[in-house]
C-alpha cells in the first residue's frame, strides 16, 4: 500500500503526477486548524506532509500521529516547532540551495531600487511629471563602491558578496556566527562585529533565519548606531527587524532608506505606516518567486519527501539525526 500523505500546495501536474505515483495524495488548500480539523482522518493516516507556510507545532503532532516526513516548499523553516520534531522523531525536509541566487538578485535589486529611488521616480514618470529637466529631487545615491554590510553569511550572503564585489566594486562587511572562509578568500569580505557592521555599512542586507536569537535583532538601539545614509535590506524574515523602530528610524532619518521583502505581518497591512513612507520599497515576499526557482523548488520538495520517506536524508534535511 501506498504511503498517505497530505499535499497543501498546487503543484505543477508533472510534479503532482509523481506525488501520486509514490503515495495516495491528500489535496488541500492551505495547512491551518480549519483544514486539519476538516480532513482530520486524512491526518490521523499520513505519514508525510508537502506545502509551505502553516504551523507545524506538538499541538498539530497530536492530530498526525502516524507522521514521518515534513517537507518544506521553502528555505526557512521558522514555522516549524523543531524541537517537537525531534522529540515526536519526524523528520523536516527543506529547498536551501536551488534559490539561492534567486534570492540575492532579489537582494541586489532592493539595494539598486532603494538607492536609485526607481519604484518611486518611475511613478512620477508615468505620472507626467517628466515634463523639462530633471532636478535633484529625482536623485538618489551610488551603489558602486559602497560598503555593504552582509548580516548572516549562508548560501544567499555569499551570492550576495558575490554580486556586490564582482559586479559592483564593493567592499563586503559581515557578521555571521562564524567566520566564512569562501566569502574573505573569493570576495574579500571582512568579518566584524555587529556593532562595526552597523556603524560602517552603507548597505545593511539582512539575509538571517529566524530564531530566538535573531528575533528583533535590529532594534531602536542597533539602528540609532547605523549612518544616517545607510540603507537597510531585509530578505530574510520580517521579525528579525523591530518594525516600529524601523518606521521610527526611517521617519525621522535616523536611516535614509529601507527596502524590505518580508515584515512582521504578512501579507503586510494595509494599515501598515510603512506604505505612507516615501523611503520605503516593500515588497510581497516575492525572493524566490521566479517560475524557474518556484519550479525548482517543487521539485525538490516532491524529490526530498521520497527520499526522507525511503530513510534518505543526506540532502536538503533539518534535522537527519531523528532517524539515528
Ligand atoms: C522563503 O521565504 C523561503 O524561506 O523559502
Ligand atoms: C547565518 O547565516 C549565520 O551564520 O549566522
Amino acid at each position: 500500500m501506498k504511503p498517505s500523505i497530505i499535499l497543501y500546495k498546487k503543484l505543477p501536474d508533472d510534479l503532482r503526477s509523481r506525488l501520486d505515483e509514490h503515495f495516495t495524495v491528500t489535496e488541500i488548500n492551505n495547512l491551518n486548524a480549519e483544514t486539519v480539523a476538516q480532513h482530520a482522518e486524512a491526518f490521523q493516516q499520513a505519514e508525510g506532509i508537502l506545502g509551505s507556510g502553516g504551523k507545524v507545532d506538538g499541538e498539530f503532532l497530536k492530530k498526525a500521529p502516524k507522521l514521518r516526513v515534513a517537507s518544506s516548499v521553502s528555505v526557512g523553516y521558522d514555522n516549524f516547532d523543531v524541537d517537537a520534531l525531534n522529540q515526536r522523531g519526524v523528520v523536516l525536509m527543506h529547498t536551501p540551495t536551488v534559490l539561492t541566487d534567486t534570492v540575492a538578485d532579489t537582494m541586489m535589486a532592493l539595494v539598486l531600487t532603494a538607492a536609485r529611488r526607481v519604484v518611486e521616480v518611475a511613478e512620477r514618470v508615468k505620472a507626467g511629471e517628466w515634463q523639462g529637466s530633471i532636478g535633484a529631487d529625482w536623485f538618489g545615491v551610488d551603489v558602486h563602491h559602497k560598503k555593504l554590510g552582509i548580516l548572516g553569511m549562508g548560501r544567499i550572503g555569499l551570492a550576495l558578496a558575490q554580486r556586490a564585489h564582482l559586479g559592483f566594486n564593493m567592499p563586503i562587511l559581515y557578521n555571521a556566527r562564524k567566520q566564512h572562509s569562501e566569502a574573505e578568500t573569493r570576495f574579500d569580505a571582512q568579518y566584524c562585529d555587529l556593532d562595526t557592521l552597523l556603524k560602517e555599512s552603507d548597505f545593511l542586507c539582512i539575509s538571517l533565519p529566524l530564531t530566538d536569537e535573531t528575533h528583533h535583532l535590529i532594534g531602536e538601539a542597533q539602528l540609532a548606531k547605523m549612518k544616517s545614509s545607510a540603507i537597510l535590506i531585509n530578505a530574510g524574515r520580517g521579525p528579525v527587524v523591530d518594525e516600529q523602530a524601523l518606521i521610527a528610524a526611517l521617519k525621522n532619518g535616523t536611516i535614509h532608506a529601507a527596502g524590505l521583502d518580508v515584515f512582521e505581518v504578512e501579507p503586510l497591512p494595509v494599515s501598515s505606516e510603512l506604505l505612507t513612507l516615501p523611503n520605503v520599497v516593500a515588497l510581497p515576499h516575492i525572493g524566490s518567486a521566479t517560475h524557474e526557482t518556484r519550479y525548482g523548488m517543487a521539485r525538490d520538495a516532491v524529490d526530498n519527501l521520497i527520499a526522507a520517506l525511503s530513510g534518505n536524508v543526506e540532502k536538503n534535511c533539518v534535522n537527519p539525526q531523528v532517524l539515528k
